[in-house]
């Protein structure tokens, strides 16, 4: 093989593999303009703004990547990563990591039913358990990328759920085997309506 192939292939191998190291003290003040939306510490006060507080590095970092790329289309967030490097999306991710995710209330009237459905899907239908990825108490699992849930803003989930169910449009960006578009399309409006509530009050 020549050698310029052989390089260009180390060259893509390792910047493949090698994710920059967050520095959470670093991200704090690169996440400044992030703090009017999502809360200085990443507990955001509004319901169709996502909690960041306490969530996966790694799954942080694969949104802040897909949002600046094009693959998530975030409409409030339009240019606000383009002058942010790599180093800069790993830092914020390290911060908001770093920080403790506040827990809201489920709706007492919905709750029994997203609780069934979160802790045991739904055989019929071939719905997994929310459980196997997100984990029983919703704090996901960092090192696989599967996002934490427990007391997210209910409105905020239920929005994501029905974007992944959308056949056409929707939120496109999944996880490698896009677990989410398939489990979607087996919810009903009520199914999400209940589930998303019970995941505001989790913890
Ligand atoms: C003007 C408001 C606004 C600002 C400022 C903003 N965001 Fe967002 N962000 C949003 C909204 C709204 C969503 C969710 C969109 C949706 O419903 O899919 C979002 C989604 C996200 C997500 C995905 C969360 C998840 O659980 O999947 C991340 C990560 C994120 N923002 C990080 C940032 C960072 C880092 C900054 C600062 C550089 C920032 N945002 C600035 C409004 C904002
Ligand atoms: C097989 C594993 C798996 C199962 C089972 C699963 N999820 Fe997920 N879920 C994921 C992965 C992976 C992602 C992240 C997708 C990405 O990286 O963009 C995700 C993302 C989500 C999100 C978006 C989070 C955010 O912050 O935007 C919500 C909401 C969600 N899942 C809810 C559920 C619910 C409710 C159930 C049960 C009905 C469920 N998931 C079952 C793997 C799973």
């Amino acid at each position: 093989m020549n050698k310029l192939i052989v390089s260009l292939l180390l060259t893509v191998g390792i910047s493949g593999i090698a994710h920059a190291a967050g520095d959470a003290t670093a991200g704090q003040a690169k996440a400044a303009v992030c703090g009017a939306c999502h809360g200085p510490d990443g507990n955001s006060m509004a319901p169709n703004f996502p909690k960041l507080a306490g969530q996966g590095e790694r799954y942080l970092n694969k949104q802040l990547h897909d949002i600046k790329s094009g693959k998530r289309t975030v409409l409030e967030m339009t240019g606000l990563l383009t002058n942010l490097s790599d180093q800069d999306l790993a830092d914020i991710s390290a911060y908001f990591a770093s920080q403790k995710g506040s827990v809201g209330a489920a709706d007492p009237k919905i709750v029994a039913r997203g609780e069934a459905l979160f802790r045991g899907g739904d055989l019929a239908k071939g719905l997994p358990a929310c459980t196997g990825c997100h984990s029983p108490n919703g704090a996901g699992n960092a090192a696989a990328g599967f996002p934490h849930l427990g007391g997210q803003h209910a409105q905020y989930v239920g929005k994501q759920l029905t974007e992944f169910r959308k056949e056409e449009g929707g939120r496109t960006n999944d996880g490698d085997t896009k677990p989410m578009q398939s489990i979607a399309k087996k919810l009903s409006d009520e199914d999400i309506a209940a589930v998303s509530s019970y995941i505001q009050g989790l913890h």
